[in-house]
């Protein structure tokens, strides 16, 4: 039997004026991971979050904080964002020249190390370096705002990634962010992913919704 699909709300939906409450009430209805999407209005249009916000809120949960980086440059901000308590940091190849360096410099500070990719990106930009990747997350959307129409165009590239993987042997977490509802989740899992972002989908309805807003995404 397969291993229950991992949900990750993104707290870009939640209620910014109360993020600590937000971020214990996920984890009160089964959440996973918290992802934490950081916009610089620079490499997306939109600002977000930095490290003294992670940095704030990680007292409010034990689960892993999955922290997508939508900044460039990301590498002078890695080590802040882990010493914040960051577990997974992901970051888009197109943020920097050296996307093996970064990866390498994420390990080093103790963190696992994400790529992102935007819904142009190929997979192959990965290919000589699998073993030195935690987790692959693939954009359903164009970055940077959430509530936004999932892109069908990417359950080809989920399935070509989950080969990747699967020829690795390794069990690298395959997630996807963006325009994910229950609905769209089934495809992604069916195409091979197994770890879903969802903000919208997870804050829409108020607290009491969060918990049967996450089960319907398990499906
Ligand atoms: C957008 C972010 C997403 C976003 C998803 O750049 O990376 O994580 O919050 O929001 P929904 O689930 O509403 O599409
Ligand atoms: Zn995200």
């Amino acid at each position: 039997m397969a291993e229950p699909v991992i949900i990750a709300p993104s707290i870009l939906a939640s209620d910014f004026a109360r993020l600590g409450e937000e971020v214990a009430a996920i984890e009160a209805a089964g959440a996973d991971w918290v992802h934490v999407d950081v916009m610089d209005g620079h490499f997306v249009p939109n600002i977000t979050i930095g490290p003294d916000v992670v940095k704030a809120l990680r007292p409010h949960s034990k689960l892993p904080f999955d922290c997508h980086l939508m900044i460039a440059p990301a590498d002078p901000y890695i080590e802040a964002f882990r010493e914040a308590g960051a577990d997974y940091i992901s970051v888009h190849p197109e943020a920097g020249p050296h996307l093996n360096r970064t990866l390498k410099l994420i390990r080093k500070v103790g963190a696992k190390a994400g790529v992102v990719f935007n819904p142009s990106t190929d997979p192959s930009v990965i290919q000589w370096m699998m073993d030195e990747i935690d987790l692959i997350l693939v954009m359903s959307i164009n970055p940077g705002f959430g509530g936004q129409t999932f892109m069908h165009s990417q359950l080809r590239k989920i399935e070509t990634l989950r080969r990747m993987i699967d020829a690795e042997g390794r069990d690298i977490p395959l997630e996807v962010d963006g325009g994910v509802t229950p609905e769209t989740a089934k495809l992604c899992v069916a195409a091979g992913a197994t770890a879903l972002v969802a903000g919208t989908a997870v804050f829409r309805g108020g607290r009491d919704r969060y918990a049967a807003n996450i089960a319907a995404l398990r499906g």
